[in-house]
């Protein structure tokens, strides 16, 4: 299996408030990692999202009252902002959040491939559907959440394909 980290570039992790903030272990296995540079224009650093009246941005937290895991991690983004590429990547198709276009506003998303990873972004209105795009290039808009979820920390939500953690720990 693909080991890989692609989130390796993010430095203050903020966990849910039951956890203590820890830093990523990142430097055991540099050599495995891939540098995810910045996903979002306001935010250089890839600060995650943290708890808010919706639920947290951390990778298996709670969803519809425990239900289900949270499968991706989201790394905040404000409405409207430029969603940027993370590293050379192949734009492989168009990856919608909700399956019944439930919240049309912000149903839009991409697919990627790049570095020998998979994986979606969610909540951004993409530039394109196809085609490569390098590191640092305008990948697409981040889309009106707060409409959607007045209140919540807005942002876009990373998931590989596989439903791995991004941040392996
Ligand atoms: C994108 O796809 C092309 C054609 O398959 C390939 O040569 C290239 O290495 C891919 N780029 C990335 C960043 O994966």
């Amino acid at each position: 299996m693909n080991t890989l980290v692609i989130l390796a570039a993010l430095v203050p992790i903020v966990l849910c408030a039951k956890h203590p903030s820890r830093p990523v272990d990142a430097v055991s296995r540099r050599s495995e990692m891939v540098k995810f540079g910045t996903l979002c224009k306001g935010n250089p650093a890839n600060k995650p999202r943290g708890c808010d009246k919706f639920g947290c941005g951390s990778y298996g937290a709670r969803r519809d009252g425990g239900k289900r895991k949270h499968l991706g991690l989201d790394i905040s983004c404000s409405d409207g902002d430029t969603v940027l590429t993370p590293f050379d990547v192949n734009i492989t198709g168009l990856a919608r959040p909700y399956k019944n276009n439930k919240n049309p506003a912000i149903n839009n998303g991409v697919s990627l491939s790049g570095q020998g990873l998979c994986f979606k972004l969610f909540y951004l209105k993409p530039v394109k559907t196809s085609g490569m795009l390098r590191k640092g290039e305008r990948l697409g808009t981040m889309l009106p959440m707060q409409k959607v979820y007045p209140g919540i920390g807005s942002h876009v939500h990373v998931q590989m394909c596989d439903h791995s953690n991004p941040i392996p720990t």
